[in-house]
């Protein structure tokens, strides 16, 4: 009897696993395709517009800095693969004005054409202990990442559910997935993308628009850089107990999942536990995911609790040092 009710169970995954494909949605074609990245002059934007370009898109690039986007035109053009495709470069603030960011992406499609794919790239992080950072600097953050976001998406979603076809890709961080020492700013303003990216997905599913959230961990990158320049201590050594990607490797992940219309995009195992980790109530795509999510959950938290130890122990330990010093100060 036991036997039988095992080789039932092994039949049914089986058959989950064969009918999966089915239900997954049909992956966007990016030869001819147009897409557009904020951010898309540096770092993971400009890597996910070359790795676009790569397949055949062609692609708008929206930043701010004039220069810094010319420079990524020729470097992204290096890589045609037909002498039609084409990079527009679009100079602007995505976090300030709305209306500014829809004429923008009219001009965009006006040159051309309906846009397929709109990666929302563009963001920064700053980090600091919560009594340490400006208000300023919450607001600024919610702005860039956040409204950064919403803007751009918000101007593209009727013609993509007009056309029934679409993706959009929000690049949250895995400080969007787990509150760190020293991002109480970046960590709210990217956990505030899944929430917008869960409630769009239910939305526009029946339209044939997808969502991805991608979920990088630490990539070497210009905005990396300077962003290390000021980490508190307890942050760095915590960033420091996982490795530091390259953003063509991010970029090559986060558009495989963008066209496959994945709802998650992580890299790597660390990545992988900790987006089953956090699922929640998040859709899936396929029900693979969905099953490998619920059979993983215990070992995963396990897992969690021993990395969630090791981090209190590594602000405590700054925290006594800090202690001792200021002592041995006042001392001496
Ligand atoms: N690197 C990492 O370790 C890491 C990890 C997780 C998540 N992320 C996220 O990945 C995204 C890209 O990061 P990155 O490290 O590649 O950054 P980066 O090298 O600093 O590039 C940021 C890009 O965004 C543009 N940008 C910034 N503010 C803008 C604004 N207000 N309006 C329009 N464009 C703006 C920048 O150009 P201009 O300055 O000329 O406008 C630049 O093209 C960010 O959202 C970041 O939070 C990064």
């Amino acid at each position: 009897m036991l036997l039988l009710a095992a080789a039932f169970l092994v039949a049914f995954v089986l058959l989950l696993y064969m009918v999966s494909p089915l239900i997954s949605p049909k992956p966007l074609a990016l030869p001819g395709a147009h897409v557009v990245v904020t951010g898309g002059s540096s770092g993971i934007g400009k890597c996910i517009a070359i790795e676009c370009y790569k397949q055949g898109a062609f692609i708008t690039l929206v930043a701010r800095n004039e220069d810094k986007l010319l420079q990524a035109k020729k470097e992204i053009e290096k890589h045609s693969i037909n002498d039609k495709q084409v990079v527009l470069c679009i100079s602007v603030d995505v976090s300030q004005d709305y209306n500014q960011v829809e004429n923008v992406i009219k001009q965009a499609q006006e040159k051309l054409g309906p846009v397929d794919m709109l990666v929302n790239c563009a963001g920064m992080s700053v980090s600091g202990k919560f009594e340490d950072l400006e208000v300023s600097t919450f607001e600024r953050l919610i702005s860039i990442n956040y409204l950064g976001s919403v803007y751009p998406s918000r101007a593209v979603i009727t013609t993509m559910k007009e056309r029934r076809v679409g993706r959009i890709v929000f690049v949250s961080s895995q400080a969007g997935q787990l509150g760190l020492f020293g991002f109480t700013a970046y960590s709210a303003s990217k956990f505030a993308i899944k929430g917008l990216a869960e409630a769009l997905q239910m939305e526009v599913k029946p339209y044939n628009v997808y969502i991805t959230v991608a979920y990088p961990p630490d990539t070497d990158t210009p905005g990396f850089a300077e962003e290390n320049r000021t980490k508190p201590l307890e942050t760095r050594l915590i960033s420091e107990t996982t490795s530091v990607c390259k953003p063509e490797q991010v970029a090559k992940q986060i558009v495989k999942d963008a066209i496959q219309g994945n709802f998650n995009s992580s890299i790597g195992s660390d990545g992988y536990m900790l987006s089953a980790l956090t699922c929640g109530m998040a859709p899936v795509t396929s029900i693979t995911e969905g099953l490998q999510q619920v059979v993983t959950m215990g070992l995963f938290r396990t897992i969690a609790l021993f990395y969630l130890g090791s981090f209190d122990s590594i602000v405590r330990r700054c925290m006594m040092q800090r202690e001792k010093s200021e002592i041995a100060n006042k001392t001496a």
